[in-house]
């Protein structure tokens, strides 16, 4: 596909998933392109009247919403948040989600676990059969780099530490990540508990069950996956 065109799909489903936003919610907002896209749009809704607190998943999207003059509630602050849209890096129909390639895993966890409609906005790059292609990021402290590191080389995941602009990658939360190759992953629940038990895991970037629906625009077309 080329940028052109997922650039279009991007937009056309950050237009579609903003229609579900009600005045008077708290709305979570994600991280990444695409998620950014939403946040522009939601901006315009505001502008022309539409009120909502919003709470930001990532320093990124807080400095964005802020710039759009979004009014902002802090992820630690909020007990429930009645929709969130999101980005996703990998999808399956099943709602199984690979998320943190921009990093911003741990609160767009904590962000999706406090919401009460969550929605997931794609492009159809990402959709795929089984998750897996896309590295599992895994945000550890940095006290327990090395232990981290070696029970991930026991679930022979290759980990690797994120490296960007020369740089370690240290997340929002002063943590780094492993990007973690599990191979195709038969089934992303045992795996995402096993990651779960590892001390000195924040988070990892396997999110099942939670997620109400992803929005993937293919072409024209807006399709929706739900729980069969
Ligand atoms: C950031 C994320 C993003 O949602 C994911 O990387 C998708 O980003 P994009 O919309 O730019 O493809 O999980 O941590």
């Amino acid at each position: 596909m080329s940028n052109e065109n997922q650039n279009n799909e991007k937009l056309a489903v950050a237009e579609k998933a903003i229609t579900f936003v009600n005045d008077g919610d708290i709305v979570g907002l994600g991280t990444g392109s695409t998620a950014t896209l939403a946040i522009q749009q939601l901006a315009k809704l505001i502008a022309n009247g539409l009120k909502i607190q919003a709470v930001p998943s990532s320093e990124a999207t807080k400095a964005l919403a802020i710039s759009l003059g979004i009014p902002l509630l802090a992820l630690g602050e909020a007990s429930s948040i009645d929709i969130s849209i999101d980005g996703a890096d990998e999808f399956t129909a099943n709602l199984e989600l690979i998320k943190g390639g921009g990093g911003a895993l741990f609160r767009e966890k904590v962000m999706a676990s406090l919401s009460k409609k969550s929605i997931i906005i794609t492009d159809s790059s990402k959709r795929v059969e089984k998750l897996g292609a896309f590295k599992v990021p895994i945000e550890f402290n940095p006290n327990a780099e090395a232990y981290v590191f070696k029970a991930l080389q026991k679930l022979s995941s290759h980990p690797v530490k994120r490296i960007k602009n020369d740089k370690v990658f240290v997340t929002d939360n002063g943590n780094c990540i492993f990007d973690t190759d599990f191979g195709l992953i038969d089934n992303p629940t045992v795996l995402a508990s096993e990651l779960d038990q590892i001390v000195g895991v924040l988070a990892h970037g396997i999110f099942v069950n939670l997620t109400s629906v992803i929005l993937m625009a293919h072409g024209d077309e807006i399709i929706s996956f739900t729980k069969k």
